[in-house]
């Protein structure tokens, strides 16, 4: 890509991220679809603020804490922004406020996301080298981080083994992944399980793009489960039917692990704690969820003590917490080449196995490419030194986003994206422009 088509990217992002700030100091996914803070994506959004406005970055992630619980969980959604007509479920559905633990001044959803605010610390660290206000903030916020990761490793892992576990499809950030398909169809939802509920998202996105309404009956039926567990980790473990050790959720519990063994190290904070968990986790998650006859990692689910064998983008993320040995990083590469190379012509890297029959190029997290994964990978694949497959995991999505916008997700397949006027889901996006953002200042 031209320089100058580099700068009009760059320009663009940093653009979209300032229009979708909010009361100055938060960042809406995506104004129209998604109306509050969401956890994950403001981790990726204060990467990018990182690139050309490192006050905002820091403002991202402590707005984004302010939905901190007491007991360290970190919700996926905080909703700062006064009522708002036209997102499904939110505050009144979540009743945050009902919990003890949860804050008083803003409402929050219950359930978390893939922890990705270590290693986000840390590239806010790395890019500011020498200036001491973010030293001052990374130092300041990382017994915060710390408190998320002992949360996990105390109210997830009933089993002390070093993974969490999640009770809620959304907690794995692939909301209708198929993975999750075999689980929840052992759920029964009976009459008077879930209350009445009116979807919105299907009304702002194309519905081909977006989960089904059966999915949508069990995120309300996990919610409601959860609400009446207060939330509380400990006893959703004994009775919820989606319990779930994932893949991409531990990985960047890990690599965030890494991030806060490393910034602790540069700061002279005590690593002692985190050092621990992340050699147990990091052993178990290669021992366990390993899955030979995939040659691939798997979810394990814990109801049912079963891997979820399918090939799914969430193994991939192993490569950037330096979980596999260099042979089975070899065989992730190897696997993403041949979809790279596959003769129907596809970008990479997709959310979810082209062979597979389950396979849907449009829909959400059944098969698109998304901008924060493919970041992911791109890391891994550096890591390992896979060059050629991790400028292809970057160049593929530069080149999505340059033909069709910042959209929220892509077709992965060439014949069909390059007929396209542009992405799918949402759009003006801003975990895609993050992304964006952080892959030009690389180049
Ligand atoms: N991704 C889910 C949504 O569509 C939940 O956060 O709202």
């Amino acid at each position: 890509m031209s320089i100058e088509n580099q700068e009009k990217l760059f320009n663009q992002a940093s653009q979209i991220l300032n229009d979708n700030t909010w009361d100055g100091r938060y960042t809406v996914p995506s104004a129209n679809l998604y109306p509050y803070q969401w956890n994950w994506d403001s981790g990726f959004v204060a990467m990018g603020f990182a690139h050309f406005d490192v006050s905002r970055a820091m403002r991202e992630l402590k707005s984004l804490f302010e939905g901190q619980w007491a007991n360290g969980m970190l919700p996926h959604i905080v909703f700062h922004s006064k009522k708002r007509e036209g997102y499904f479920p939110g505050p009144s559905y979540w009743e945050s406020k009902k919990v003890a633990i949860a804050p008083r001044h803003v409402g929050t959803s219950g359930i978390t996301q893939p922890p990705v605010h270590g290693f986000i610390l840390e590239q806010i660290f790395n890019l500011h080298p020498g200036n001491e206000e973010v030293k001052d903030f990374v130092t300041a916020f990382y017994p915060k981080i710390l408190n998320l990761h002992r949360y996990f490793y105390e109210y997830r892992d009933p089993n002390k083994e070093g993974l969490a576990f999640i009770f809620h499809p959304w907690a794995s950030g692939r909301d209708n992944s198929p993975l999750w398909d075999d689980l929840v169809k052992t759920i029964q939802i009976k009459p008077g399980d879930i209350p009445p509920y009116k979807r919105y998202d299907n009304l702002k996105a194309d519905p081909s793009e977006r989960p089904s309404d059966k999915d949508y009956d069990i995120y309300v039926y996990l919610m409601e489960l959860g609400k009446r567990h207060q939330y509380d980790g400990k006893e959703i473990a004994k009775d919820c039917p989606f319990l779930v050790q994932d893949t991409l959720f531990n990985a960047m519990l890990i690599r965030s692990n890494e991030a806060l063994i490393k910034l602790g190290s540069k700061l002279g904070l005590d690593t002692k704690e985190v050092e621990e968990w992340n050699a147990q986790s990091k052993i178990t998650f290669d021992q366990k969820l390993w899955v030979e006859s995939l040659l691939s990692y798997a979810p394990y689910d814990l109801q049912n003590d079963r891997h979820i064998a399918l090939k799914e983008i969430g193994a991939f993320t192993s490569l950037y917490a330096g979980i596999p040995s260099d042979n089975r990083a070899s065989i992730l590469n190897d696997y993403i080449t041949s979809i790279a190379n596959r003769p129907d012509g596809f970008r990479v890297m997709p959310s979810f196995d082209p062979d597979h029959n389950i396979f849907d190029a449009r829909r959400y997290w059944k098969g698109p490419i998304w901008p924060q994964m493919n970041w992911l990978v791109h890391q891994g694949l550096a890591r390992y030194d896979f060059k050629e497959t991790a400028n292809q995991v970057k160049s593929d999505f530069l080149e999505l986003v340059d033909n069709l916008g910042f959209h929220e997700y892509f077709d992965p397949r060439k014949s069909v994206a390059d007929q396209l006027k542009h992405g799918y889901g949402g759009n003006h996006f801003s975990w895609t422009a993050a992304v964006v953002l952080d892959f030009i200042a690389d180049s």
